[in-house]
């Protein structure tokens, strides 16, 4: 009897999630490449190929900044979907029909322009910006369906997930020494392209869509190494970097406030706010209670350092070595998360706590 009713319950579970989304598109950063970074051959960090970054889960490299799974995996698993396919593998004869995935490692969410009308293009991993991707989807979108109606009753049925972008526009930024003041200014630039690109997805038929905030900044090994202080006043009591959590806030504050326009504009699209923000925050808090026996802020895989992160010997460079137990970390390789990391987040937006409004529920 056990057994059956067990059955039971699993096989309800299937169908209502199933029927919730077939199929899933998404655009952004590493947060969220499944492996176009790698794909499209640039080589600014070719070590994502190789071991270490992936010895997790898939076992092998796929081009994901992490050793196994990202946000996005889970949110695919939990609805019963494949994972998300890089757009780019389409010479490789992937079919998209249940999504694909167009978000790109260094992407940034203003154009490439920006940067190079500034001189500082070259420190752009990539100019496949947030724009570039949109072009990729519509580019798709005409191999998926025809009619306004057939794509209208295609992409009711998906979930489409804008970010997390605009990580990079502020990362590269301060690491060529911009400093908080002036990057303030560029919040606005940066939150105007991703509701903008959001407003051309609803346009285009998307009806369900998460847009994510930025993670705590403030926290990440690589902040904490580049702008380490003697000045105990600027850490908090997680030992993360105020001002830099502080900009990560102002840039969701903004964000948010973008997206509720949005939300007034067009009435009949579901825009979701994922807070990736509050959805760490926890285990930065209490990391060892969430799992994290090492910490939520010293990098698995690096080169040293008080936080192992290392320019001169980033993760998968000579010098580097990776963590034994890496699910016992939240920080990867000092930029991006640990697939325990990615879950920890993961699980918090589709439970519906740090997604407003709530995700579906889902099976999980
Ligand atoms: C980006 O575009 C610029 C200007 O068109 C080009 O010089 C540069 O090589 C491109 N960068 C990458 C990483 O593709
Ligand atoms: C960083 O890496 C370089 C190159 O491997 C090494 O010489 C240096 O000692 C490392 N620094 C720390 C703090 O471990």
């Amino acid at each position: 009897m056990r057994i059956l009713f067990l059955f039971t319950f699993c096989f309800i579970k299937t169908i209502s999630s199933t029927q919730r989304y077939e199929s899933i598109f998404s655009f952004g950063d590493s947060l969220a490449d499944t492996g176009n970074f790698l794909l499209s051959g640039a080589l600014a960090f070719p070590v994502i190929g190789q071991l270490p970054y992936g010895e997790t889960f898939f076992h092998r490299p796929t081009g994901r900044c992490s050793n196994g799974r990202l946000v996005i995996d889970f949110i695919a698993e939990a609805y019963g979907l494949p994972y998300v396919p890089p757009y780019l593998a389409l010479a490789e004869g992937q079919k998209f029909q249940q999504g694909a995935n167009f978000a790109v490692a260094g992407a940034t969410a203003l154009d490439a322009k920006f940067y190079y009308d500034q001189n500082i293009g070259s420190i752009l991993w990539t100019n496949d910006s947030l724009s570039v991707q949109l072009g990729w989807f519509k580019q798709l979108k005409s191999t998926l369906c025809t009619t306004k109606q057939v794509c209208d009753n295609y992409f009711k049925k998906s979930l489409f997930l804008v970010g997390e972008i605009g990580g990079n526009d502020y990362n590269y930024a301060f690491f060529v020494g911009g400093s908080i003041k002036q990057l303030k200014a560029v919040v606005p630039l940066v939150v105007e392209a991703i509701a903008a690109v959001t407003s051309m997805l609803i346009e285009e038929g998307a009806m369900e869509l998460v847009v994510p905030g930025n993670l705590p900044i403030g926290c990440s090994a690589v902040y904490l190494t580049l702008f380490q202080s003697p000045n105990k006043a600027n850490y908090d009591q997680n030992g993360c970097l105020k001002a830099y959590n502080a900009f990560s806030k102002y840039h969701n504050a903004q964000l948010k406030l973008a997206l509720q326009k949005l939300r007034q504009k067009y009435p009949q699209a579901k825009i979701i706010y994922a807070d990736y923000y509050g959805a760490a925050k926890p285990s930065i808090h209490t990391p060892i209670h969430h799992g994290f026996l090492n910490g939520a802020l010293m990098a698995c895989c690096g080169g040293g350092g008080p936080y192992n992160f290392n320019n001169s010997a980033r993760c998968g460079h000579t010098g580097s070595i990776a963590c034994k137990d890496p699910s016992t970390y939240a920080n990867w390789d000092g930029i991006h998360l640990t697939e325990a990391g990615y879950r920890y987040i993961a699980m918090g937006l589709i439970n519906g706590l740090f997604t407003s409004p709530p995700l579906n529920s889902s099976p999980l």
